[in-house]
């Protein structure tokens, strides 16, 4: 009997996703985010929104999880993240036909948001385990490779969006007053007047700390802001400390590795630039760069060149090591249409550059859609490079002077 009623619910899941999965998501603006939790908006209309714009999101990505190489979908940890993802949409979709102007269906909602928030909590460590234990079964190919990157892209961008959509309301309706105490100013996650140097700042100390507690040192910081003192734009804090906190770190490992026990260090400088169309922001070190030939592939999940953390070691936050620092960042900055490059110096340092919209018009989500195209760069099998390899010797010069 359970089993039966097990299988209906597993078919009419599917089908409710293969629904879901045929409209695009809907992006916001960092202004409509505003507008949500603006005075006049109400529990209601963030509901109405979120009950169908919910189940699209997570409805899409599903969709994407499934054309992951067999062998990936069949570890246990990715079977463990795609039953969360069940999981959840079902709960939402219970709220499918319900009246939203009953006040306990909305407050049974808001709940509801908050349980698959936390459920996903760990996603990222869980599916990064997956692939690890992957790579470590089958080992790597290439197409494999480029595909789990593309995937991971998106997937994880997804899920930034998602989480931004149940902050929003959870910030917004789970408590009794809509201000939250520990940030009065801001609406949900979204400061409407993010002082740029103060997240650099607060994310500097921090990562100051880890380094002071791994290398018994640390690099000063040089900040300079230019135009106009203080700089602000409409943001959301925590991404910005997200970002910058990473770029320290890896700074601060590189110069302290590069200058090892010399007992002065080259600061780490910072700056904040603005203009009429993006708010730069430069964090640049001397801690002896990466080669050209190295930079796309710092981008790639799992790569690092620190030793792995400790499991034991992970209450005690890490430097490095994980190789996620650098991807998930520059997906943060995208998020809002932005970006994050690095540039670097062999020899020398790196120059790492955030790049923010400065108008909050113009702050648009950059989201994922499942569609042929994204389905294509799945299946298409990726034929040879359209470039010559370079032959390390020069062959003999003769055979040129045939020609
Ligand atoms: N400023 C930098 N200078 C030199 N190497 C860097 C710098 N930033 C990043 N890297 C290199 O990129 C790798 C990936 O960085 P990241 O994604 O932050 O992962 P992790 O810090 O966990 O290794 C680092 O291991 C390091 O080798
Ligand atoms: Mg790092």
């Amino acid at each position: 009997m359970r089993i039966l009623r097990f299988l209906r619910s597993s078919v009419s899941i599917g089908k409710d996703i293969d629904y879901y999965s045929k409209f695009s998501p809907s992006p916001l603006s960092m202004k409509q985010f505003l507008d949500f939790g603006s005075e006049n908006a109400c529990e209601k209309t963030s509901f109405a929104f979120l009950r169908h714009e919910l189940p699209v999101r997570l409805a899409n990505i599903m969709k994407e999880i499934n054309l992951l190489p067999d062998n990936l979908l069949r570890t246990p940890s990715v079977r463990l993240v795609q039953g969360w993802y069940m999981q959840s949409i079902q709960e939402i979709l219970e709220f499918k036909d319900k009246n939203a102007d009953d006040e306990k269906v909305t407050y049974d909602f808001t709940d509801a948001v908050i349980k698959v928030r936390n459920r996903h909590n760990d996603v990222i460590p869980t599916m990064a385990q997956g692939v690890v234990e992957y790579k470590e079964t089958y080992g790597t190919d290439p197409v494999v490779s480029q595909n789990v990157q593309y995937f991971l892209d998106r997937f994880y961008m997804s899920r930034i969006s998602i989480r931004m959509l149940l902050n929003q309301h959870t910030l917004l309706f789970g408590g009794k007053v809509k201000v939250n105490p520990a940030h009065p100013k801001q609406i949900g996650s979204i400061d409407p007047n993010c002082r740029v140097s103060e997240v650099i700042r607060d994310a500097f100390e921090n990562a100051r700390n880890l380094c002071d507690r791994y290398y018994m040192n640390s690099p000063e910081l040089v900040l300079e802001e230019f135009k106009v003192n203080p700089i602000t734009v409409v943001y959301v804090p925590s991404h910005l400390y997200h970002m910058v906190f990473e770029l320290f770190k890896n700074a601060m490992r590189a110069t302290m590795e590069l200058y090892g026990d010399a007992m002065e260090y080259p600061p780490i400088h910072a700056q904040v630039a603005l203009g009429t169309e993006d708010l730069t922001v430069k964090v640049s070190d001397r801690g002896g760069g990466v080669p050209l030939r190295k930079i796309d592939r710092l981008f790639t999940y799992t790569y690092s060149t620190a030793p792995r953390p400790s499991i034991d070691g992970a209450r005690a936050a890490p430097l490095a090591g994980y190789g996620y620092g650098l991807p998930i960042s520059r997906l943060y900055a995208r998020y809002f249409q932005g970006d994050l490059k690095l540039y670097s110096l062999e020899g020398y340092g790196t120059d790492a550059v955030i790049y923010i919209r400065a108008l909050s018009t113009e702050s648009i989500e950059r989201l994922p859609v499942y569609n042929k195209s994204a389905w294509k760069h799945y299946k298409t099998i990726h034929e040879a490079d359209d470039w010559c390899i370079p032959s390390k010797e020069p062959k003999d010069m003769t055979t040129f002077r045939s020609f």
